[in-house]
């Protein structure tokens, strides 16, 4: 019979190993932080790299409410009582490309954008600008750049690529998402890198493949999430979110169906 395999945890009656590492020494020794980078990254993180990590998990784990992810899981709380899980399952579930997702979107952009500039002998800046006049053809969205409430600049971005600049951390991810955000603001208008742009930046410069982009901001939200269905349980009854809906569709039909 074939097995099943995993590179991850290996767990016996007596041993319990992550990635070869006792969970016990790991539970003594190690942050939850360290963990994450672990399961994900096959090796226990610098304290650069635990820093890094631990600012992006911070900065990504709550928006506020009206966040989609923490206002469908406020609203699962609130229809349905029973089920604390099935509310943050339904704040996971916006996650995607225009919301929490968009860092995976933006690594693999990250990743075509250096591959051209290499590829083709030309300077990152021509390089990004040619990517944003190709988006804009297209009339698609560049990943990882705008924000609906920071419209000019996300304040947690500039943390991050502080701290990535600081421990000698930033390179190449860093550096393209800025020549994107300069090539964005001539060719289309300014618009704020956001923290799903800074963490690919980040997680593309640490060496995670594009999908880490989304993961961890899962991984983050989930303990905002959590906090907002906790609110919701302990604050509110059920049924209390109302919101403002305005009817725009045809008058009342006189005369029945025929
Ligand atoms: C986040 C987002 C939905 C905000 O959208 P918004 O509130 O409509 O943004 P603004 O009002 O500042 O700007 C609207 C215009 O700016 C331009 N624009 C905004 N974000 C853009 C982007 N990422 N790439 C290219 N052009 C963009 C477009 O011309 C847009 O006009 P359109 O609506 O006619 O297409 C949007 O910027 C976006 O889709 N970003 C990419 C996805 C992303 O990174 N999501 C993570 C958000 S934290």
């Amino acid at each position: 019979m074939e097995t099943w395999r995993t590179a991850i945890v290996d767990a016996g009656p007596d041993h319990i190993r992550v990635r070869g590492h006792d969970v016990l020494d790991l539970m003594r020794g190690a942050t939850f932080t360290d963990l994450i980078f672990l399961l994900h990254h096959q090796r226990v993180p610098t304290a650069a790299e635990r820093r890094l990590i631990d600012a992006i998990l911070v900065g990504s784990a709550d928006h506020g409410a009206g966040a989609p992810s923490c206002a469908a899981a406020r609203l699962a709380a609130s229809g349905n009582r029973q089920s604390p899980s099935a509310a943050i399952a339904a704040g996971v579930l916006t996650i995607g490309d225009e919301h929490g997702g968009a860092g995976s979107s933006c690594m693999a952009l990250i990743a075509a954008t250096l591959e051209r500039s290499r590829r083709d002998e030309r300077a990152l800046d021509e390089t990004a600008r040619l990517v944003v006049d190709e988006a804009r053809a297209a009339k698609t969205r560049l990943p990882g750049f705008g924000h609906r409430v920071h419209a000019t600049i996300d304040p947690r971005v500039d943390v991050l690529f502080g701290l990535a600049e600081e421990s000698g951390l930033a390179g190449d991810g860093v550096r393209v998402v800025r020549a994107l955000e300069r090539a964005i603001a001539e060719r289309i208008k300014p618009l704020p890198i956001n923290i799903d742009g800074a963490l690919a930046a980040i997680l593309v410069d640490l060496g995670f493949p594009p999908l880490m982009g989304m993961l961890l901001f899962v991984i983050a939200r989930v303990a905002g999430i959590s906090a907002e269905v906790l609110e919701e349980h302990l604050r509110e009854k059920p049924m209390r979110i109302r919101i403002p809906v305005e009817y725009d569709g045809v008058p009342p039909v006189d005369g029945g169906v025929s």
